[in-house]
């Protein structure tokens, strides 16, 4: 399964949910008001932008966003809200584009890391994103904690989340540390439509890790974008990284 076959003309056109899930108002404001404070009035760079869910209100908000993004569907999307002058985009891998100049910060949102299959593309992604940045610029990586103590001993999938309508089970290849999440939509008849995208997941002490290997090292780490403490519990952490100078 290759991201290109996942990020296609179909996915694409779904993708936007106004008003709901990852585009509910009140997580948009508070991921564009702690990516808008972190980039302290400086250009900002979003790795995959998608169709521009958190980079579109935060140009809106003043910030100067440009996007790397490998697929052009979801950037074909991007473009129905906003043109290149506004939000420019260069088509290629994060792990490895060039987007032009330098950044006060580089953002990785809605567990998109995750999207590189291999721990070797992970390290390219943050040594990638330390070359876009000034000194003392800032990574910020948005990404779910391994959901691993739901997989009971011979168990190899965990429904993650069970609505009306829809069922998402993820499974998951431990010895590579793998996971394909499968999204189920019912409709009125008796048949689903099943969407699957295959991800490496990775601890937080990982990421720290590659942060290293790039140059880095961990400044903060939040449960949520309003600053919430991230706890054994959290299904999910923000990490902000500094580029050492
Ligand atoms: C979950 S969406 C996130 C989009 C957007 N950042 C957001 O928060 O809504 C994942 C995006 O990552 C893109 N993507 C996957 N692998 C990529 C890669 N290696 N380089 C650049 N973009 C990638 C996909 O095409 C898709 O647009």
């Amino acid at each position: 399964m290759r991201q290109e076959d996942v990020w296609d003309v179909e996915t694409a056109r779904r993708y936007d949910t106004p008003g709901e899930g990852m585009f509910a108002p009140e997580l948009l404001h508070a991921t564009v008001d702690r990516l808008a404070e972190l980039a302290g009035g400086g250009r900002v760079l979003e790795f995959a932008i998608g169709t521009g869910r958190v980079a579109v209100p935060l140009a809106a908000r003043g910030v100067d966003v440009t996007g790397i993004e490998l697929s052009r569907p979801m950037v074909d999307q991007l473009r129905t809200k906003v043109d290149e002058s506004a939000v420019p985009v260069v088509l290629g891998d994060m792990a490895t584009a060039r987007a032009p100049g330098q950044y006060a910060l580089v953002y990785l949102v809605f567990n998109t890391i995750s999207n590189l299959l291999e721990q070797d593309e992970q390290v390219r992604c943050f040594r990638n994103a330390a070359r876009h940045l000034l000194p003392g610029g800032r990574f910020v990586v948005e990404l779910g904690v391994p959901d691993l103590r739901s997989l009971p001993p011979g168990q190899d999938a965990v429904v993650f989340h069970n609505a009306d309508g829809y069922l998402g089970v993820d499974t998951y290849d431990v010895l590579h540390q793998r996971l394909v999440s499968h999204h189920f939509t019912f409709g009125e008849g008796r048949q689903a439509r099943v969407g699957r995208s295959p991800h490496r997941y990775a601890w937080p002490a990982e990421l720290d890790l590659m942060a290293q290997l790039a140059g880095m090292a961990l400044e903060s780490r939040h449960a949520d974008w309003t600053g919430g403490a991230f706890t054994a519990e959290s299904g999910s952490h923000i990490s902000v990284y500094r580029l050492l100078a």
